[in-house]
Parts: structure tokens; sequence; C-alpha cells
């Protein structure tokens, strides 16, 4: 099976904000195709190294023909989550820039057998890692109507929550993901079905790779790695993403309160680089309107981590 390829996001910007040092150690802890990590590679010298991680083994088949034979540059197959223990523990301390692309590529999406995408018939799996126990499967035939329906309110973000949870209990078992997408509009009509339909597919892919949680630990983690100066640069695709990284940019954890030391002095181990976020260009949406949602956001390591 081909890779399809994805078109990487705000790339010039990405790079000019991580990028602070030609001679550094970086990490693309969201590899993908490698669009990000050919470009990264570009602006390094012959001292520079890069770490490309993902938890795709397709991902790391099209990112080693993109970037083809490189010294400089190491694959790591593996969930960010796990930054600190897939980083040599020699490098804790060294790292220049961490650069997270985060949710799906374009391949996962459009690849039917995948199960990620209501616009391709496939299996109800949404696994980013063939490695991963939980199936979309298992979640929609398997859970709770409560859980169901919190997934759907707040990883899905849709308010037909009790609805749907309700319909797709009575439809059980559903097999396919045109089985999901008939559930929900079945229950959701006229013009918010599709987004409702989006919505239900993100909650659900969220829920099966625990993008959340995982986010949280791997930033945790990141902060950890970072030398003093060093740069975390984050691209979210939904509100919910976006909002972790924003807080732990702001404060360093996740409720984005930053806590003070006996003295009163500020524990914020990142300072925010971003003033406003970075969205793409008009032109860039028009030639790629995968991008459109996305929110770039950097920060700068300032103080060391609890
Ligand atoms: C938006 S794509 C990255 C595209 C890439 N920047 C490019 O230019 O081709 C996100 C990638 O991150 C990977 N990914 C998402 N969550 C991950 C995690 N927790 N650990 C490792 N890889 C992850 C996905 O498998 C996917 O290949």
């Amino acid at each position: 099976m081909s890779y399809i390829p994805h078109v990487p996001v705000l790339l010039k910007e990405s790079i000019e904000y991580l990028v602070t040092d030609p001679n550094g150690i970086y990490v693309d802890a969201t590899l993908g195709g490698g669009g990000h990590s050919k470009e990264i590679l570009s602006a390094l010298s012959d001292d520079g190294r890069l770490f490309g991680l993902d938890q795709d083994a397709e991902a790391h088949k099209a990112a080693a023909l993109k970037i083809g034979d490189d010294s400089r540059f190491t694959p790591i197959s593996g969930n960010f989550g796990y930054l600190k223990t897939l980083i040599n523990p020699d490098l804790h301390g060294k790292i220049t820039g961490i650069f997270y692309d985060l949710g799906v590529s374009t391949h996962q999406i459009k690849e039917g057998d995948r199960g990620f995408s209501f616009m391709e018939e496939g299996p109800l799996d949404m696994r980013m890692s063939a490695l991963t126990g939980l199936t979309a499967h298992q979640v929609v035939n398997e859970y709770s109507y409560e859980k169901l329906r919190d997934i759907i309110f707040h990883y899905g973000e849709e308010r037909f929550s009790r609805e749907i949870a309700q319909e797709i209990i009575s439809r059980r078992p559903l097999e396919t993901t045109h089985d999901l997408r008939e559930a929900v509009s079945s229950v959701v009509f006229g013009k918010h079905t599709i987004k409702s339909i989006a919505r239900v597919f993100q909650g659900i892919r969220i829920e099966v790779n625990r993008e959340l949680d995982v986010l949280k630990e791997s930033l945790e983690q990141a902060i950890d790695i970072l030398k003093m100066d060093g740069r975390i640069v984050a691209i979210s695709y939904h509100s919910l993403e976006d909002r972790i990284v924003k807080n732990f940019f702001k404060s360093g954890n996740e409720s984005g309160k930053i806590e003070k030391d006996f003295y009163g002095n500020p524990q914020n181990p990142l300072t925010p680089i971003t003033k406003n976020i970075v969205t793409p260009s008009e032109e860039e949406i028009k030639a790629n309107p995968a991008a459109r949602s996305a929110k770039l956001r950097a920060a700068v390591k300032t103080g060391e981590s609890e």
C-alpha cells in the first residue's frame, strides 16, 4: 500500500520558531511523512542532529523515503508519551528544540482501512499504532452509555452526545465507519449532520489513542529533556489540544496556573514566545484545506520543572 502524501502545515513558520542553533539537537515528535523533518534537516549544519519519532510504522517508511540517507537523522518508533524513555538519557538536558505536529496525517485519514475517516468505508479501528490495544470497535460496541456519552461530549465537543450514544447502543454491533456515520446521521439532522459526524469520529479517535493524556505526559517530559533556552513548537488542530499546549507553555502544567515558591517567585519553566497564535495564511489554506484549523504556539525553556 502506498503512502498518501501529507502536505506539511506552517512549514516555514515551524522552522523559524524551532531552529535557533544549526548545530543543535532536535526532536520531531510527530515524524509522519517527514515533511517537517526534511526542512529541519536543511536548516541544520553537518553537526546538527534530529530524532524523528512516530508510533505509526507506515509513517516511518514514508519518512525514510523522503529523508533518504542522512547520518544526522535517527528515526525512533514509539509513542511520544514515552519521550524521556525514547531519547537517550545522555541527551537529557541537551535538546535544543522539540516539535509536535499533532493529530493524524493525511495518509491515516485517507487510508480507509485505518478507520479514521467517515468519508472512507473501513473497519472501526482508529489506532495510530498497531501496538495500541484499544480499537474504535471496542469503544463503540463495549463502552457503557455514560462513558460513550461523555467521550462524545468532552472529546468530540458534540452537544447531541446523549442522543448519539443512545442510538449507537441501540444499533450494536456496529462494524464499519459507515455504520457509525449512519448512527449519527439518524439522530442529528440538517446542516449540522456532517459536523456532528466529524466530532463523534474525533471524540472516539482521541479516546482510542489517549491523545490528550499522552500530550500532557509528553509535554511534561519535553520540559525535562530540553536544555535551558531550548524551545518547544507545537501545532494543534482542535481546541482541546490547543488548550493543553497553551496552559503548559504558560505555566508548565495543564492547569495554566503559575505556581509560586516559598518566597513568592513564579515557578514557570517555560515562557511563551508566540504572543498571538500563528495560523496559516489564506494562500496556505487554499492550497491545503487540511491546514485550516492549525494553530502554532512556541515556548522557550527559562526555568527548571519541579
Ligand atoms: C500531522 S502528522 C505529522 C506530519 C508531519 N509533520 C509531516 O510533515 O509529514 C502526525 C503524526 O504524528 C503521529 N503521532 C500522533 N500522536 C503520536 C504519539 N502519541 N506518539 C508518536 N507519534 C504520534 C501520527 O502517527 C502521525 O504520523
